[in-house]
C-alpha cells in the first residue's frame, strides 16, 4: 500500500542520515544535563514515528578521561546509553601514536587519569610531570603544592636515563608553571633527556602534540572558561621568545581534518552495529556550540552544520566568521527537529 511504500522510503531515509553531537554546551554543561539533550537521544534511539534507530556519534574535545568511563558517566548524566563505539573525546584519535613512540610524557588533566589513558592506547612508557616533580625537586620552583596524593600517585626514576620520545598534551594543564617549564625543558633537550641541552634547537627536538585547540570551554561558569588552545598559546610565546624560533607541533581535535576523518569511520563502523550495514549515511548534522571549532570544521568537512546557543555561543543571528550552514537554533532539540522534519 502507498502508506506501506511511505514508510520504506521513510525507513531508507532514517538510515542515510546521521548525526554527529558535540557535548559540552549542547548536551551537557560540565556534569549538569542540559534537558532538551535527554529528549533528543530518546528520539534518535527509536521513540520516533519509525520505531528504528538514527545513527549518532559523540564527537567532542572534551578530554582527560578513559573512553569507558566518561561514556559511563554521559549515559547517566543522559539517560541514554553512550558506547564508546560512538564516541570519540580529543585524544582518542591519538591512540595511534602508540606505534610511533614508546616513552611519552603525558600533560594534563588530573594525572593518573591521563595515564590509564596512554596506557589503554598502548604507549609503554608513561611519564606524567608528577614523575618529575617527585624526581627532581628543584625543577619548578614555582610550584607551590605537592600533595600526598599526587606524590602517592607518582613514579620516580632517574631521568637521566629516560629519553622521552613526545609529548603529548592530552588534556588541561592543572598547573601551568610547571608543565609549561617541564614542556620547555624538553623541547630544549637533545632528544629528550632531561637535563640535557641541545646544540641544534630544531633537528634535535622532540615532537609534541595536543589534543585540541579550543581556546573557550563552556563549564558551570556563567561565561566560558579557558581550555587547552590557550595553554598551547602560552607555550609557543614563552618557546619562540626563548629560543628565538617558532615551535612547530601537530593538533588534533574538531577543527582538524584528522578528527572529522576518524569521526567519519567510527559512523561506518556504528552504521553496521545498529543497522549491519558499514557504510556512511549521506546526510551528516554536525550539531555544536562553538563556531571556531564545531561549525568551521563540518563546514570544511561538508557536513550539515547547526549551531546552537546553549554553550559557548550566545549571539542572535549566525556567527559572522563561521556561520552554520543549516542554522541557528536555541537548544539541539529545535535543531534535531528541523534536520528530521527535512530528511524524512
Ligand atoms: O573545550 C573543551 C571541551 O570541553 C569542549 O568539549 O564537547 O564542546 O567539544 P565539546
Ligand atoms: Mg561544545
Amino acid at each position: 500500500s502507498q502508506v506501506q511504500d511511505m514508510s520504506l522510503v521513510k525507513t531508507a531515509a532514517a538510515k542515510d542520515m546521521a548525526f554527529a553531537f558535540d557535548i559540552d554546551g549542547v548536551l551537557v554543561h560540565g556534569d549538569r544535563l542540559i534537558p532538551e539533550g535527554k529528549r533528543v537521544l530518546e528520539i534518535l534511539n527509536g521513540d520516533n514515528e519509525l520505531g528504528i534507530k538514527i545513527p549518532h556519534i559523540f564527537l567532542t574535545n572534551g578530554s582527560g578521561k578513559v573512553e569507558e568511563k566518561r561514556c559511563d558517566q554521559l549515559s547517566k548524566i543522559l539517560h541514554s546509553p553512550v558506547s564508546t563505539e560512538q564516541f570519540i573525546q580529543s585524544h582518542t584519535p591519538m591512540s595511534a601514536l602508540s606505534e610511533y613512540y614508546e616513552t611519552v610524557l603525558v600533560v594534563g588533566g588530573e594525572n593518573y587519569q591521563c595515564r590509564e589513558v596512554a596506557k589503554n592506547y598502548g604507549f609503554k612508557n608513561i611519564v606524567v610531570p608528577n614523575d618529575i616533580v617527585a624526581s627532581i625537586s628543584t625543577i619548578s620552583p614555582l610550584k607551590e603544592f605537592f600533595t600526598a596524593e599526587q606524590r602517592a600517585t607518582s613514579t620516580p626514576r632517574d631521568f637521566s636515563k629516560v629519553k622521552i620520545d613526545a609529548i603529548l598534551v592530552f588534556s588541561d594543564s592543572r598547573d601551568y608553571a610547571t608543565d609549561l617549564q617541564i614542556i620547555m625543558d624538553l623541547l630544549q633537550s637533545e632528544n629528550g633527556v632531561l637535563g640535557t641541552y641541545a646544540k641544534d634547537p630544531v633537528s634535535q627536538r622532540i615532537p609534541i602534540y595536543f589534543s585540541q585547540g579550543d581556546m573557550l570551554c563552556p563549564t558551570e561558569h556563567p561565561t566560558p572558561r579557558m581550555s587547552q588552545g590557550t595553554f598551547r598559546i602560552a607555550l609557543e610565546a614563552i618557546y619562540k621568545s626563548i629560543t628565538g624560533v617558532e615551535l612547530e607541533r601537530v593538533v588534533y581535535g574538531k577543527p582538524e581534518m584528522a578528527t572529522y576523518k576518524y569521526a567519519d569511520d567510527v559512523m561506518s563502523s556504528w552504521m553496521e552495529t545498529i543497522h549491519n550495514e558499514e557504510r556512511l549515511p549521506k546526510n551528516i548534522y554536525m550539531i555544536g556550540d562553538n563556531p571556531a571549532s564545531d561549525i568551521v570544521g563540518g563546514n570544511m568537512y561538508g557536513w550539515n552544520t547547526c549551531l546552537v546557543r546553549t554553550g559557548v555561543y550566545q549571539g542572535e543571528g549566525n556567527d559572522d566568521a563561521n556561520p552554520a550552514n543549516f542554522g541557528v537554533f536555541n537548544n539541539v532539540l529545535d535543531a534535531v527537529q528541523t534536520a528530521l522534519r527535512k530528511e524524512l
